[in-house]
């Protein structure tokens, strides 16, 4: 593929870590815009190439511009944009936000969305990482598709609906289940006990969700009806006002036939 100019907009996670991927690629981002400069300064001065926090500065010969930037600044900065790239290709890396909103700034646009969760002490394994991939015009879908197949390896046309339906699915499988995970550790902090203890039960409880359906490898009081052990924990939560509904509720939800007494119903919320 012949090295196209890209422009790379914010320089935060998903900017930095794209644009050190592109690089070890052979597709240097030419250059680093963000809204604050240190920001793009720093990012620039890693990648070794330009920057500005001048929208108006953005490279008007550029091939490609990748808006990686917070999902509510994504058709805000489009706007900004617009009367220096209309006709380049400009897409966005979001998850929950159509690639419409940049249609009525872009004549082509589409969406560059890696469906991982990046954080800046982490690597990305690049070939483990679907990447998702949209535009309007049959040549910029080909593009995407293409420096996605060089920097990962596993590469989805997803349209504005599916790629909706994904990330509702990628909060319950990433972020909820973080969050019980961080539920879990407070609760043995409280009691001075490690965390480390339950690693390997969290180890295998991916294992196994990994290995078959995670719906028919489910255990635990809920799904064996077990109204006892449920009521004992219930008790357990009392430190943990909060933390009642949400177990009730998650156990409502694996088991909805579970016969829970008046009183311990959870609240709808
Ligand atoms: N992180 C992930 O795991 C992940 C995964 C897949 C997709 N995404 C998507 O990637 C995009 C960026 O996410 P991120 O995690 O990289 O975010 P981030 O680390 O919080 O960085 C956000 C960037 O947006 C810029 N920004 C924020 N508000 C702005 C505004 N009002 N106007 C202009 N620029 C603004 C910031 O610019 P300054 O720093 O210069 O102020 C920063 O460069 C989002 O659409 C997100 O949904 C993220």
């Amino acid at each position: 593929m012949t090295t196209p100019t890209i422009v790379l907009v914010g320089a935060g996670r998903i900017g930095t870590h794209l644009a050190q991927r592109l690089k070890g690629k052979g597709l240097p981002v030419a250059q680093v815009i963000s809204r604050t400069a240190a920001h793009a300064r720093a990012l620039a001065e890693l990648l070794r190439t330009d920057w500005s926090d001048d929208w108006s500065e953005i490279r008007q010969d550029a091939d490609w511009v990748i808006l990686a930037v917070r999902d509510d600044a994504i058709e805000p900065v489009a706007r900004l944009l617009a009367p220096y790239v209309a006709e380049t290709l400009v897409t966005h890396t979001s998850g929950a936000t159509p690639g419409a909103v940049l249609a009525p700034y872009f004549e082509r646009f589409g969406v560059f969305y890696p469906l991982q969760s990046f954080s800046p002490t982490r690597m990305p394994i690049w070939s483990k990482i679907p990447f998702c991939v949209d535009a309007q015009r049959e040549a910029d879908l080909a593009f995407l598709k293409k420096v996605a197949k060089v920097i990962g390896n596993l590469v989805y046309q997803v349209n504005d609906e599916q790629r909706a339906v994904l990330h509702v699915a990628a909060v319950f499988a990433n972020n909820f289940a973080n969050h019980c995970f961080a539920i879990a550790e407070k609760i043995l902090e409280d009691t001075d006990l490690p965390f480390d203890m339950l690693h390997p039960l969290m180890e295998e409880t991916l294992a196994k969700a990994l290995q078959e359906s995670p719906a028919r490898m489910q255990t635990g009081p809920a799904v064996r009806g077990d109204v006892d052990t449920i009521l004992r924990h219930v008790e357990q939560l009392k430190p943990y006002p909060e933390l009642r509904d949400l177990y009730l509720n998650l156990s409502k939800n694996i088991n909805p036939a579970l016969a829970l007494p008046r009183g311990t119903k959870p609240k709808k919320s």
